[in-house]
């Protein structure tokens, strides 16, 4: 059997204290998705630059992809390059989409600080049960627990979900009851991937259900709410992959300003992945199209991770009003 290890043994906390702060002072902590070293570096980069909390974020696949007993390793060293920087922003582990109590039992066995049980695709009473027990267990050891209530549009990890069902706010206070999440993901038409709408030229995305946000808001006053999906989609990232190669229609996300209202409310923790995965995959084509002959793994990744932290620098200070609140 491998060796447990606790999240604080590495430097990292849990969301409680991030969400707390964020509900009083009315930003939102930036959740980031991550794959490999080169989006590490850049979301600790910018969060450290910006003095923003972060919540280094990684899905079941992704878990795999960098590998179980790697990861631990990745999460200490994202706290070791805060520190040199001398930063003490606090950092923590979060597991995205959690699709079992074993997942999330084993993530919370080797080092993380949170975990999302995401059940909200079954029925209620299965939801409530299975994030019960993921709550019962992350809570013995101190780690904060996000459930989701409502279905968003597009792929979470492996889970394809074809339409969105808003979250009913009438069903929040009993399944709060039931589980003792510390935090829920709500559906208000947001919706995971980099191809949130198709719009006709000229045509503005549809806006937020804030009134459904509001009355979750009315009805637990003291609840962190998490927004999934919450990638902007960057016009000019696409243009660049388009330019240089690439290939991709009609995409468009979340506008900046819906996501500044949405951070300035009860929206505690909002997540982005696609955006980070444009900015690089922008600079790459860009690299590649001007010099064919490159071929050193630096000269391309480098100025990717570059591009990742400006994007990070900018949503921190400029969206989620992150910055310099730690
Ligand atoms: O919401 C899902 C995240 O964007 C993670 O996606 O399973 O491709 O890592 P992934
Ligand atoms: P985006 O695809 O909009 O970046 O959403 C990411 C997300 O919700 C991860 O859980
Ligand atoms: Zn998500």
């Amino acid at each position: 059997m491998t060796k447990k290890i606790h999240f604080s043994d590495l430097g990292l906390v849990n969301t409680k204290s991030m969400f707390a702060k964020a509900m009083k002072e009315k930003y939102a902590v930036p959740a980031y998705n991550f794959n490999n070293l080169e989006q590490l570096q850049a979301i600790v980069s910018g969060c450290v630059k910006t003095k923003s909390a972060v919540i280094l974020q990684v899905s079941g696949s992704a878990r795999n992809y960098i590998g179980t007993s790697f990861l631990p390793h990745m999460a200490a060293g994202a706290r070791a390059m805060a520190d040199e920087l001398e930063a003490t922003i606090p950092i923590a582990l979060h597991l995205d989409h959690g699709n079992s109590l074993e997942l999330a039992r084993e993530c919370i066995d080797s080092g993380f600080s949170s975990v999302m049980i995401d059940a909200s695709h079954h029925s209620f009473e299965e939801n409530a049960r299975l994030s019960r027990e993921v709550v019962s267990y992350a809570h013995d050891h101190d780690v904060t627990v996000e459930a989701e209530l409502g279905v968003l549009a597009g792929i979470e990890d492996e889970v394809v979900a074809e339409k969105s069902t808003y979250t009913q706010p009438e069903e929040v206070e009993k399944f709060l009851e039931l589980t003792g999440v510390d935090s829920l993901a709500i559906s208000i038409g947001t919706s995971h991937g980099a191809y949130k709408f198709k719009l006709k030229p000229g045509e503005e995305p549809p806006p937020l259900r804030f009134d459904i946000l509001e009355e979750v808001e009315k009805r637990v006053p003291d609840l962190p709410i998490v927004l999934h999906g919450a990638s902007s989609v960057l016009p000019e990232h696409v243009e660049q992959i388009n330019r240089f190669g690439g290939s991709m229609d009609n995409t468009a996300g979340i506008p900046e300003d819906q996501l500044r209202r949405a951070a300035a409310s009860a929206v505690c923790k909002v997540n982005i992945d696609s955006d980070g995965r444009l900015a690089m995959t922008a600079t790459i084509r860009k690299v590649f199209h001007e010099n064919p002959g490159e071929f050193d793994p630096r000269k391309y990744l480098g100025p990717a991770r570059d591009e990742l932290i400006s994007m990070i620098v900018h949503k921190n200070n400029e969206v989620l009003g992150s910055g310099g609140r730690y």
